[in-house]
């Protein structure tokens, strides 16, 4: 059991399962996070089929009854957590003017993207204060950023998924608070942008492969010395908040 342990949320498919597979071959043990469990199961099954040391978690990020029995989980099983990587998110809006989007629309966005990941990390971080070094990474999103959505020369700027953005701009706000407030513990927070990658999701369909999309989130949850916190980053460097 000396396997680095990692939580990814929303594994089952898409980037997360990419995730959960290129740190399971590196040595780490995954725990999948799924709220399907039936397709939790199967992506379980293919990881153990590749060697993978993997178990699941049915959890829902917006539920907080089902982020507690996980906890809860982790806790009896393992009794610490090495790296958490809140990945489930949902984009509700695409394409709609912010002007008419629909409150709830908004809310649903908020309700994955940005309360459930606060909640899980505020659930599992007593268990990642048990290890002796521990990585939270945000997946965010370069259209979250409002350096770049209010440049009229970034493809962002015409970008409307107001909801969506809003909640990831949130999430980076949480990466620089939460860094912030851990800044002398072994605990280190980032948000990380994928870039625009071909995948499920309704942002989905880009240019980037799922491959490429995860390579700055696998290099920096394998990053050996855990130095860099408070960050938002993808394979480019730095991307300004
Ligand atoms: N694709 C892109 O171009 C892009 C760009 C920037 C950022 N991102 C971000 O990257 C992350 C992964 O996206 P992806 O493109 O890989 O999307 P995806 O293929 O749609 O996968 C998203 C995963 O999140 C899960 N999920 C959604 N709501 C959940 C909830 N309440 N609880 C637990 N899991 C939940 C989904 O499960 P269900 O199928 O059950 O809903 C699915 O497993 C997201 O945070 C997304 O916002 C994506």
């Amino acid at each position: 059991m000396n396997k680095p342990l990692t939580l990814i949320t929303g594994a089952d498919k898409g980037m997360g399962f990419e995730i959960a597979k290129e740190l399971g071959q590196a040595g780490h043990h995954i725990l999948l996070g799924s709220r399907n469990k039936d397709r939790g199961i199967t992506a379980v099954n293919t990881l153990q089929q590749e060697g993978i040391t993997a178990n699941l978690i049915l959890l829902d990020v917006a539920d907080e009854t089902s982020i507690i029995a996980a906890q809860q989980a982790i806790t009896s099983d393992f009794g610490k957590l090495d790296n958490l990587i809140n990945n489930a998110g949902i984009t509700l809006d695409n394409w709609e003017k912010p002007s008419t989007l629909a409150i709830e629309k908004i809310r649903g966005d908020f309700d994955v993207n940005f309360f459930g990941l606060v909640s899980v990390t505020q659930h599992m971080l007593p268990l990642l204060s048990k290890s002796t070094s521990s990585k939270i990474i945000n997946i965010s999103s370069a259209v979250g950023s409002l350096t770049v959505a209010s440049d009229p020369t970034s493809s962002v700027y015409k970008h409307f998924s107001f909801g969506y953005q809003a909640s990831k701009a949130a999430v980076n706000m949480f990466t620089i608070d939460l860094a912030n407030e851990l800044k002398d513990t072994q605990i280190t927070v980032n948000s990380v942008n994928p870039g625009w990658v071909a995948t499920d999701s309704d942002v989905g369909g880009g240019p980037k492969t799922i491959k490429e999309g995860v390579a700055r989130t696998v290099e920096l949850a394998l990053q050996p010395t855990n130095s860099i916190s408070g960050t938002f980053s993808d394979t480019d460097g730095i991307v300004p908040w």
